[in-house]
């Protein structure tokens, strides 16, 4: 295995973009590009676990994604839920604790169960953190915060 060549680089974050521009490309549906690179997600965890990075973020679907065309939408919901629930004994077995940021109550019922099995199967694991931005948005957390602190207000504490 090799070591991390970077001791100091214990975090990195992922912007999963170019996913359309890829298919593009191929002359393919975007739902192609989803597929890919949801399956790169995989190649790079397993790098990133090899190298002993400890903390890997995914920035997979922002709030702003629900405005895609439906087909796309329910096509990123699939390929959500078939990695949740394909690798969620890998994960278990190396090590991997997985969690999900973001509004979750958004999602079907599968995808939420499917997320607090990952979750829970996942939390006694220690060697990568990986952690999955899933309807989150910058706004919306700003915009929770922003309610919550104002409810502290009104009820006076
Ligand atoms: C942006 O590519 C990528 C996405 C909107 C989604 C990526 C996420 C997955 C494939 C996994 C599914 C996970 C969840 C949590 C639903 P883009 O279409 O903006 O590409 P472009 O920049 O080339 O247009």
């Amino acid at each position: 295995m090799p070591d991390n060549p970077h001791p100091s680089l214990q975090h990195i974050a992922f912007i999963m973009d170019g996913n359309g521009r890829w298919a593009k490309k191929r002359f393919l549906p975007r739902a192609a590009g989803h597929a890919k690179g949801a399956a790169q997600v995989k190649r790079i965890i397993e790098a990133c676990a090899e190298r002993d990075v400890r903390y890997v973020t995914l920035y997979a679907f922002s709030t702003e994604n629900w405005a895609r065309p439906s087909d796309e939408v329910s096509a990123l919901m699939s390929l959500f839920l078939k990695y949740l629930q394909s690798e969620v004994r890998t994960m278990r077995d190396n090590g991997i604790r997985l969690r999900v940021f973001g509004d979750r109550t958004a999602f079907s019922d599968e995808i939420q169960a499917a997320i607090a099995l990952a979750e829970s199967s996942t939390a006694g694991n220690d060697r990568l953190h990986l952690s999955v931005a899933a309807n989150y948005g910058g706004r919306a957390e700003i915009a929770d915060a922003t309610k919550a602190i104002a409810a502290k207000v009104a009820d006076g504490t």
